[in-house]
């Protein structure tokens, strides 16, 4: 699994091929999080048997998928420059007689829905994250009819039970989301708006999705879910199942050497989650756990319902059970009210739990979310200073992390080439990419390594032995 992309940094994918040739050609842009890379897979797959196959470039597509973020006044906005360039590109197509399909999906078609076809009238299609399932319906209607087609209903029918299934070749690391939605409405947070009331996904299609995942080639899997830890799906017979429960579930599967799980709440890392950590050995020592702030009047005014001392007393515990476990964590400086004693308890925060790595933001005021609303809204100057000011020490622990690596031996996943000749590439146990010198074979495989050196945002190693790793 890759760290959550930044919201600002759009990652373009095609669609898959389905064995036939493609008649038609796909190209899909996601910015956000692992649920929108996940989803933009499975947008591409409910297309394929449509005749969409991949496009190289958005010149060259018939459809363009925009998977958009909302999370931060920035990301939102990125989508309208884009939907310009796509404008002329789509006038040159039909200059040249041919068409191009666009939509828009994501959280910023959930939020401004209306606002996208008044601003940007020449997109054939708007809809949110629930409704992918009714994609090929509405790219038939979109060629039918003129003026777009918006669908951001919260539908009763789940869409995993109406999409098809993912296609099982996508390498040796897949995503698997098991939850969708947020009940939590942290105060600056605008996905419990954009992805609805929260939802747990049945035991059994879990199950079913991963063992098709590993029968594909998948070594490592990450569950997803906006609050994975606050998963409680059915189980057989129809108790509810905890998050740990599954875990041990998922960990019976043969071949499946890795598993992890994104993103996590603090209030939700129950003692058997924290306890699952030392007893499952696929189960990697590394979580991202968002504490947003060190101070509990800043907590409280998030409404994310826990101290700082919680935080303590999780990591405390995950490090006891596991030694190696190593944190990330995301952070947001100048949310309203925030005074230059609550930055500082922030910063405390950081120095006492030290993290491998953390994401760090700007508040950004989002329409109809409580704290946009709140009095004492922060300087943009003071949130500036904030964020370097933290930045500087999650940088400095980010390379203390990185230094501690080097002699270490760990076993890696290696996941395709390098960027040098004869090099491979994979991940190591906390997530950082490593290089290799080994042979291609490699790929998809467990080994063992020696780190020699650590880059800013990387690791080299020596291979030390290339056998095949069996999860205990
Ligand atoms: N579900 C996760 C986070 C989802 S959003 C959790 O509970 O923590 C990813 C990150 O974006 C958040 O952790 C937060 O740090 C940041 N974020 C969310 N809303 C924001 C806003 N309005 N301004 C700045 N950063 C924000
Ligand atoms: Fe947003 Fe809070 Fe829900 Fe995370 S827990 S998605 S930050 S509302
Ligand atoms: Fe962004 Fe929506 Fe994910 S707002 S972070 S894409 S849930």
């Amino acid at each position: 699994m890759t760290p959550a992309p930044s919201p600002e940094t759009a990652i373009d994918t095609t669609a898959p091929l389905d064995g036939s040739t493609p008649r038609k050609r796909l190209f899909i842009r996601t910015w956000g999080c692992q649920m929108n890379v996940y989803d933009s897979g499975r947008m591409a797959d409910v297309l394929a048997p449509l005749g969409y196959g991949p496009a190289e470039t958005p010149e060259e597509a018939d459809m363009v998928i925009l998977n958009t973020c909302h999370i931060r006044e920035k990301a939102s906005e990125k989508v309208f420059s884009d939907l310009g360039r796509l404008r002329v590109m789509k006038e040159a197509r039909a200059e040249a007689g041919q068409k191009m399909v666009l939509a828009v999906a994501g959280c910023v078609a959930q939020a401004e829905g209306k606002e996208i076809t008044t601003r940007a009238p020449w997109v054939d299609i708007v809809l949110g994250p629930q409704t992918y399932h009714r994609l090929p319906e509405m790219v038939a209607r979109a060629a039918r009819a003129a003026g777009a087609q918006i669908d951001t209903d919260f539908p009763v029918e789940q869409k995993f039970d109406l999409l098809p299934q993912p296609r099982a070749d996508q390498g040796p690391t897949a995503f698997l989301t098991i939850q969708e939605g947020c009940d939590k409405f942290c105060s600056f947070c605008v996905v419990p708006y954009t992805r609805g009331a929260e939802f747990s996904r049945p035991v059994a299609a879990i199950v079913a999705e991963a063992r098709r995942l590993v029968a594909g080639g998948a070594r490592e899997i990450s569950l997803l879910g906006q609050n994975v830890n606050a998963w409680h799906g059915e189980g057989p017979g129809g108790a509810t199942w905890t998050l740990s429960r599954l875990l041990y579930e998922l960990a019976e599967i043969e071949g499946l050497a890795r598993l992890r799980y994104t993103t996590s709440h603090p209030r939700d890392m129950d003692d058997d989650l924290i306890q699952a950590h030392g007893r499952i050995p696929q189960l990697m020592p590394f979580l991202h756990l968002p504490v947003q702030s060190g101070s509990d009047k800043i907590l409280a005014a998030m409404n994310r319902g826990h101290q700082a001392d919680l935080f303590f007393r999780i990591t405390d515990q995950l490090r006891e059970v596991r030694p190696d476990m190593a944190f990330t964590s995301d952070f947001i400086v100048g949310h309203p009210g925030e005074k230059a004693e609550d930055h500082a308890a922030t910063m405390a925060l950081v120095e006492k739990v030290g993290f491998a790595l953390s994401y760090s933001f700007k508040y950004s005021a989002r329409p109809g979310t409580p704290a946009a609303g709140q009095p004492f809204q922060v300087a943009e100057a003071e949130k500036d200073a904030r964020l370097q000011e933290l930045q500087a020490l999650l940088r400095q622990q980010q390379d203390a992390f990185n230094l501690s690596c080097v002699g270490l031996e760990c076993d890696i996943l290696f996941t395709g080439t390098g960027r040098h000749p004869g090099q491979m590439a994979g991940r190591s146990p906390w997530l950082q990419p490593v290089h290799a010198l080994g042979n291609a074979d490699l790929v998809g495989r467990v080994a063992r390594v020696k780190i020699a050196a650590a880059m800013p945002n990387s690791l080299s190693a020596t291979l030390l032995d290339a056998k095949e790793l069996t999860p205990a």
